[in-house]
């Protein structure tokens, strides 16, 4: 893997779907406020009845020690038990002993060093629930005293995070649900479009925002306006072409009748010429427009095409994958499209080889011959409808409309696949790949 750019690594790791991003948009804000509210808001808070419970436990240590100096430690004693501090040993010599993970703890030291004269030492670690006080008695052995830790700083706010937590998580889902609705609209419209891409037709109506509304009203108008085009094209090509056909049909009858004079043979051949091509206007007009979408499966589609090809005595080789799983396809149009291709290769190779791959997402047939191929410059002009290149060679063999490749091409596109004219290394012609989705 080569190196890449930070953005690269970003755009990687963030969600793809709008979903995902959605969900992220959604949830960031949501930790972030939860997060700024409890560290700087909770904090101070708990900072500060912090600051107040261990101020009001120093004015109790301070009494008990005044009580000490003025009416000796018998006193002391009974006012500590009075006020629940405990007075004995120290356990540290001296310095302050808190894990750093007690927050709270650093503020009970610093009150506690504050406001009691002569604290030389706090133990916060020994026992977590105690706070133990060691304070210098100048001439006499210094003193501990041990206060329950309740008293100096406030509880931990269990509560009150459970429930910010509660409410951030329900927050987010209820607004991921109404997100969901407002995504679904765009999803489907997503899938419309996707699907007459293929050339299929799904039932669309336009929902949701106004935004996606408008795009949807948008599609739909496009969607009518192609199909009407579609539908113009063959209405008028084979308007066209049924109209010419009544005439050539009297000049046959009519022919018929002539007596059998030279000129009759070919007049014969003309007219027999003129109704190949007008057939091939007609298939080129209807397209695959009689033909529906059929869960297909591709090796019997292409075996039966290269057996067809066979039996008019081409030479084609057959490069079959083990397993193919069904496709929708539109057979007849697919059928017709690789049966231009194999004639192509006949035509202008002698000899064809067609193979079947199972890509990922789609499905390639690749034709490919020895001939002379056609020059990359050409490639784009070779598609085009009655577009015959080098009219001179193999008129032997008979000349074309140049509509071969363009319905071959139209037939891809009709399928949101794709034809595509290369070298064929194997060869040395031409190679064409028509890949179509799966
Ligand atoms: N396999 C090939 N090798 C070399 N040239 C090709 C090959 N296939 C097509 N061509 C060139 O591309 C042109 C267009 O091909 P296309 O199949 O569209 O028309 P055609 O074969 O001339 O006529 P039609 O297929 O309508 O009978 C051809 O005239 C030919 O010059
Ligand atoms: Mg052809």
């Amino acid at each position: 893997m080569g190196r890449m750019k930070p953005s690269a690594w970003i755009k990687r790791l963030l969600p793809r779907g709008l979903y995902g991003r959605a969900a992220l948009i959604l949830i960031v804000p949501v930790v972030t406020i939860q997060l700024v509210v409890s560290s700087v808001f909770l904090q101070r808070h708990f900072e500060d009845v912090t600051r107040q419970l261990t101020g009001a436990l120093s004015l109790d240590l301070n009494l008990i020690l005044a009580t000490m100096d003025e009416d000796g430690p018998v006193a002391a004693q009974a006012l500590a038990r009075a006020v629940s501090v405990e007075i004995g040993e120290p356990r540290i010599e001296s310095g302050n002993h808190w894990y750093f993970y007690d927050l709270s703890g650093v503020i009970v030291i610093e009150t506690l060093e504050q406001q009691v004269p002569g604290v030389i030492g706090v133990d916060l670690r020994s026992d977590e629930r105690e706070v133990h006080v060691v304070v210098d008695r100048g001439a006499e052995p210094p003193l501990a005293m041990t206060i329950t830790r309740r008293r100096a700083s406030a509880a931990a706010p269990h509560q009150l995070l459970v429930i910010m937590v509660a409410t951030g998580v329900l927050m987010t889902l209820v607004a991921f649900v109404f997100l969901r609705n407002q995504l679904r609209p765009i999803r489907r419209l997503a899938e419309a479009a996707e699907a007459f891409g293929k050339g299929r037709r799904t039932e669309y109506h336009p929902s949701g925002a106004l935004e996606v509304r408008s795009a949807g009203r948008a599609f739909l108008d496009m969607r009518a306006r192609i199909e009407g085009y579609l539908e113009q094209r063959t209405l008028m090509l084979s308007g066209v072409s049924h109209d010419l056909r009544t005439p050539l049909t009297r000049m046959r009858l009519a022919l018929g009748m002539l007596e059998d004079v030279p000129e009759r043979a070919e007049l014969v051949q003309d007219v027999d010429e003129m109704e190949a091509l007008l057939n091939t206007f007609l298939d080129f007009a209807r397209g695959d427009a009689l033909d529906d979408l059929e869960l297909t499966d591709p090796m019997a589609l292409v075996s039966r095409v290269v057996e067809n090809a066979r039996r008019g005595g081409g030479e084609v080789a057959l490069d079959l994958p083990d397993d193919a799983p069904e496709v929708l396809i539109r057979p007849m149009a697919v059928q017709r499209a690789l049966g231009n291709l194999i004639s192509n290769a006949l035509r202008y190779g002698d000899r064809a080889a067609v193979s079947v791959a199972i890509l990922e997402r789609s499905l390639r047939i690749t034709v490919e011959d020895p001939g002379r191929g056609i020059p990359a410059h050409r490639r784009e002009e070779a598609l085009r409808p009655f577009i015959r290149l080098d009219d001179a060679r193999n008129q032997n063999k008979g000349s074309g409309v140049g509509l071969g490749l363009a319905i071959a091409h139209d037939i891809a596109r009709r399928h949101g696949g794709s034809l595509a004219l290369r070298d064929s290394v194997a060869m040395g012609g031409l190679r064409v790949d028509l890949t179509l989705p799966r």
